[in-house]
């Protein structure tokens, strides 16, 4: 096609640094690694129903759920992916309890990455879209030393770039480091990310809502509210879109608009998913795109963290669907207080 341009994943990166001068090219450098992690990913993700490697092991994660292959082939070709290439310092998975160090024989550096291997581990076996998902900060200890659980608990504003891969009909890398959000389409003739969605802008207000509804009993009387008003007082209804994979959930909505929640309830407190590497990195992508992350009451992305696993409410999507939710929950907040 006469004037398509092809851009790589490497070449945006590297076009990125180059407007800024101070940068060392190590950010890039981290960006490169990560992608050719998600392609081995992909490719196994590809084959998961060919080979033995789909199935239940006999371990349990941290969060005592029950974790299956591909997370843990995903989590250990992260490390090996990223553990050598001398810019990191420290790193955190969602499938190990502990920070993860950077061996003794390898150069340490100045970054931190947190990642979700895998997303939506639960859809694997039904061919249904997953995920990775990963947060990259800039350490605060010293330099030259091994990192520490203090370089992986910050806020999510503090966030230098993050980013996912979506696993579905095609494989998509979606990424942020500050400037926008942008789309990259795995070719598999080429084994290249190339450009197919650039400065994504999320609507401002969507059509789309998605929460798993079958926890509707132990809900927030607001929230309940809100979800009737969008199914009964609107003159057309939100359509419900539920995949159970947050990353294909969040994707998807941020392309058409809407809003995606993983609300705290009676029996979770502090709602299911994980502050440190699913909800900020997912915050600081929307927030890129024009959109709004919130547990609730407020940003995501300022809530100071206490620990490494721990879990927050989160209302993702449009601005002004992330908005009404919020003030639904205030509402309901004043007429349940007492006197
Ligand atoms: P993970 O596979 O990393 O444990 O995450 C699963 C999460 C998230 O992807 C999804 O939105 C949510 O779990 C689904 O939970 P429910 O089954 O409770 O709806
Ligand atoms: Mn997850
Ligand atoms: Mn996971």
């Amino acid at each position: 096609m006469p004037g398509t341009r092809y851009m790589t994943l490497q070449r945006h990166i590297i076009e990125g640094e180059r407007r800024h001068p101070e940068a060392t090219g190590e950010l890039s450098a981290l960006l490169s690694d990560l992608s050719l992690a998600a392609k081995v990913i992909s490719l196994e993700v590809n084959k998961a129903g060919l080979v033995d490697i789909v199935g239940f092991t006999d371990d349990t994660n941290v969060h005592g759920e029950q974790v299956k292959k591909l997370d843990i082939f995903a989590h250990e070709m992260l490390i090996r992916a990223m553990d050598h290439g001398g810019h990191l310092c420290v790193m955190a998975s969602e499938e190990e309890e502990n920070i993860i160090h950077i061996p003794r024989k390898h150069q340490i550096g100045k970054y931190v990455l947190l990642f979700d291997p895998l997303d939506g581990s639960s859809n694997i076996d039904a061919n249904v879209s997953i995920g990775t998902i990963f947060s990259i900060y800039k350490r605060v200890s010293p330099e030259h030393t091994p990192g520490t659980l203090e370089d992986c608990l910050q806020k999510g504003d503090k966030q230098v770039a993050a980013g996912y891969v979506v696993y579905g009909s095609s494989t998509i890398m979606v990424y942020t480091a500050g400037e926008g959000t942008h789309g990259f389409t795995l070719d598999p003739a080429f084994g290249e990310f190339l450009l197919s969605h650039e400065s994504i802008q999320i609507p401002s207000q969507g059509k789309i809502y998605s929460l798993n509804e079958g926890n509707y009993k132990f809900w927030h009387p607001g929230l309940k509210r809100y979800i009737k008003y969008l199914q009964e007082d609107l003159n057309k209804p939100y359509s419900a879109r539920y995949i159970g994979s947050m990353v294909a959930d969040i994707h998807r909505n941020m392309l058409y608009g809407g809003i995606f929640m993983y609300p705290a309830d009676a029996r979770n407190p502090k709602g299911k998913l994980r502050l440190m590497y699913e909800n900020n990195p997912m915050a600081f992508i929307i927030e890129q795109a024009g959109g709004r992350a919130s547990d609730g009451k407020q940003r995501i992305m300022e809530i100071q963290p206490e620990n490494l696993h721990e879990r927050t409410p989160l209302y993702i999507g449009s601005k002004e669907d992330v908005l009404m939710v919020e003030k639904f929950l205030a509402e309901a907040e004043v007429l349940s207080a007492p006197g």
